[in-house]
């Protein structure tokens, strides 16, 4: 089995930690659009035209699936790529909300949805969990949180001052769904946080998705990665070095 990767940058890598540690994929080809990264401040029909040339490059290779791991490429284009795309495509949101139904029974929670702008102007996650009943949400896009995190800043004081920024109003929350790729390098603070809160990871939850959905679940004794990026990949093969250890 060979799976696509497709994001706007590196920060599809913690999707890949998350698949590359539950073995279900032989190979996986990553393409980061590094040359035109962030997608998450660019409107929805750019989007659509940024992934549906990934979609392109992806043809070059033989893969039986494409993961769009960018949650703001899956808030906008999964349906034109599934189109014109000749494999499956799957994008994260809707295994995130699943995986937020796994654990979360009560209808009045309250879900705290984080994203880009791009993800949280879509509503895709808002739409799909208002259809299964959920009532008490609130979504915020803290945008400074993906630059912090592309300087390497997984913890200490700046994190801490913009997380108060963009949290302080929000009490308590019964789940936090970290609906961007950046999101999950900072899920130990973000836990620290909001002490009680259940987080939802989007690798986490596609690896449950795609094997309940698609019946992806051998074990390979390993998966071979190839990496590509539209600008700089030696910077993107620096980062799967640092993210993908241990
Ligand atoms: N990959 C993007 C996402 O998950 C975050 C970075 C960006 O804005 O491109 O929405």
């Amino acid at each position: 089995m060979r799976a696509g990767v497709f994001d706007s940058g590196v920060g599809g890598l913690t999707v890949v930690k998350s698949l590359i540690e539950k073995k279900i994929f032989k190979e996986i080809i990553y393409f980061g659009d590094t040359a035109r990264v962030p997608y998450g401040v660019k409107d929805k029909n750019t989007i659509i035209r940024y992934s549906l040339e990934a979609v392109e490059f992806f043809k070059n290779f033989n893969i039986d699936i494409l993961i769009a791991a960018c949650n703001s490429v899956s808030a906008y284009a999964i349906e034109e790529m599934r189109e014109v795309a000749p494999f499956k495509v799957v994008g994260v949101i809707e295994p995130g909300v699943k995986a937020l139904q796994r654990k979360i029974d009560d209808k009045n929670a309250k879900i705290l949805i984080l994203g880009t702008k791009a993800t949280i102007s879509s509503k895709k996650y808002e739409k799909l969990l208002i259809k299964e009943g959920f009532n008490n949400l609130i979504s915020i896009a803290p945008s400074l949180f993906v630059p912090i995190v592309e300087e390497g800043i997984f913890k200490g004081e700046i994190l801490e001052v913009t997380m108060r920024h963009y949290f302080k109003n929000i009490e308590n929350p019964k789940a936090v769904i970290l609906g961007c790729t950046h999101f999950p390098l900072i899920k130990d603070e973000i836990q620290k946080y909001f002490k009680s809160a259940a987080l939802i990871h989007s690798g986490e939850a596609i690896v449950e998705y795609i094997k309940s959905n698609y019946g992806y679940d051998k074990n390979f004794s390993k998966t071979d990665l190839k990496l590509f990026a539209s600008e700089n990949p030696e910077n993107l093969k620096r980062v799967a070095r640092l993210w993908l250890k241990g």
